[in-house]
């Protein structure tokens, strides 16, 4: 049996729990890695060949190092009694019901965590927050584990995640930062430093800041807001393009070279989607209003709304360029995840641009290379009874009357659009949500089409 020096445990085996531990047992390999999670499905896939998430790198790394000192189980209470630093990992989603429905995060499996490690441990336990969690909700949780124990010493710690979806293992590997946020108390300092140093093992350490709690708590949510704030931007100025004449693409170059703006996220697109940021600008804007700034909480919400309205815009102008109606039309959408190179479907824009072609009474065919599994659980039985998943995208646009580019694959951009038009009815309707094609070679193909802030032939 090797000897490691400390154990680790995740509760909360998803998109961040996962790929995390598994990044982190590579680096450390002297230390074990739990990784606990109450469904058992999940728990199995992780054991075996098909990883429960689609990520890029991420199976070469568990390959490597799960058996080693990654393991994965469902063995919740056993994990909390082994372990020194526990990470909690777990979903908070925004809340469908009750007080703040709709905005505030919803924190039953976080609170139920609580209670639960402060009922089974057994020793002195460091626990981190890596869920995105509203300002002060480490207060919480210290309030709960020191209610409960047993003469036991919980430092309660915050480390948001900052990796993206498609690119979590490249994050993990050189994040540009790691937020540490301590109780600034000596007990608070050393808990902090233990976490420190697992994240020293490759990160330099200039780049691993650290704060006090509410700071890193709410810098994941100001992060978050920030960044879908820039994509709300840019597609407001796409409206304004299409409406003067300009080309929102030339636009985000000519201000992204400005190097206080800098060019990242500012492509123009249908809105951003994933699990993450609209329920992190809402869960900012709830809290905003909870200590009464209205005017912040508006300010922010603007973001949310633009983006459902982008959303909108791309439908109606859907429904205008193909005559008013897409009775009966077969409209083919490609790709369904909420970005490239994820299977990942929450909050996709695709999912509204679905319902919103169903209300018209489309007939919607749905193709991704990755996110069809999870895109079927986004629907109604009744809903899904009205839309055909294809996984060839080739065979998917067959007979098509329009297609719509929902996610920026590099498969979408390298596809024989040639042959693609031959299939399909004419005129034939290409409604790029990415701007990934050139418009140029599409219209020059025949298509009509519309590219999101760079005018329409529609
Ligand atoms: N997905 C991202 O890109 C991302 C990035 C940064 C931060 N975050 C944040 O990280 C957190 C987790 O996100 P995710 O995308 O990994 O969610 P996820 O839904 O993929 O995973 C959460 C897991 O926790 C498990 N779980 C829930 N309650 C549990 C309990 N009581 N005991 C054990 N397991 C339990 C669920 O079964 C699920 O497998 C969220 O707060 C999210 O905001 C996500």
């Amino acid at each position: 049996m090797p000897q490691f020096t400390k154990t680790v445990l995740c509760i909360g085996a998803g998109y961040v729990g996962g790929p995390t531990m598994a990044v982190m047992s590579q680096k450390c390999p002297e230390v074990k890695f739990l990784v606990v999670d109450i469904n058992p499905q999940r728990i199995a896939a992780w054991n075996s060949e098909e990883l429960p998430i689609y990520e890029p790198g991420l199976m070469e790394v568990v390959r490597e190092t799960r058996g080693r000192n990654l393991f994965f189980s469902t063995s919740v209470e056993d994990g909390i009694r082994e372990a020194d630093i526990i990470f909690v990992s777990v979903n908070t989603p925004t809340k469908t019901f009750g007080v703040g429905a709709g905005e505030a995060a919803d924190l039953q499996h976080w609170e139920k965590t609580a209670r639960q490690i402060a009922e089974v441990a057994t020793k002195d336990t460091i626990v981190v927050e890596k869920s995105t969690l509203p300002v002060r909700t480490a207060e919480a949780m210290a309030r709960i584990l020191c209610a409960n124990s047993k003469g036991l010493n919980f430092e309660v710690l915050s480390n948001p995640e900052f990796l993206a979806e498609g690119t979590a293992i490249q994050d993990l590997n050189n994040p540009d930062r790691v937020l540490i946020g301590s109780e600034q108390t000596a007990l608070g300092l050393k808990a902090c430093e233990a976490v420190v140093s697992l994240y020293a093992h490759w990160v330099p350490r200039e780049k691993i800041l650290t704060t006090n709690v509410w700071s890193s708590e709410l810098s994941k949510l100001v992060a978050n807001a920030f960044l879908a704030q820039r994509v709300s931007s840019i597609n407001s100025i796409s409206a304004l393009c299409e409406a003067t004449g300009a080309n929102v693409d030339e636009v985000a170059k000519a201000i992204g070279t400005d190097s206080r703006i800098g060019p990242k996220f500012l492509k123009a697109s249908v809105g951003f989607g994933g699990s993450c940021f609209q329920k992190d600008i809402l869960n900012l804007v709830y809290i905003a209003q909870s200590y009464g700034l209205n005017e912040v909480a508006s300010y922010w919400r603007q973001v949310v709304n633009m983006n459902d309205w982008q959303k909108d815009r791309f439908v109606k102008k859907m429904i205008r360029a193909m005559f008013n109606t897409l009775a009966g039309k077969r409209i083919v959408l490609l790709g369904f995840a909420f970005k490239a190179d994820t299977g990942d479907t929450r909050e996709s824009p695709a999912i509204r641009v679905t319902r919103l072609l169903l209300a018209e009474k489309a007939s919607v065919v749905i193709t991704d290379p990755e996110a069809i599994p999870n895109a079927k659980k986004e629907f109604t039985e009744n809903e899904l009874s009205q839309i055909e998943f294809v996984n060839d995208p080739y065979e998917a646009c067959c007979g098509a009357h329009a297609i719509a580019v929902m996610t920026e694959w590099k498969l979408y951009r390298e596809l024989d659009y040639q042959k693609i038009y031959q299939r399909m009815q004419k005129p034939a309707f290409l409604f790029d949500g990415r701007s990934i094609l050139d418009p140029a070679q599409i219209t020059e193909i025949g298509f009509y089409a519309y590219f999101i802030g760079r005018g329409e032939n529609v």
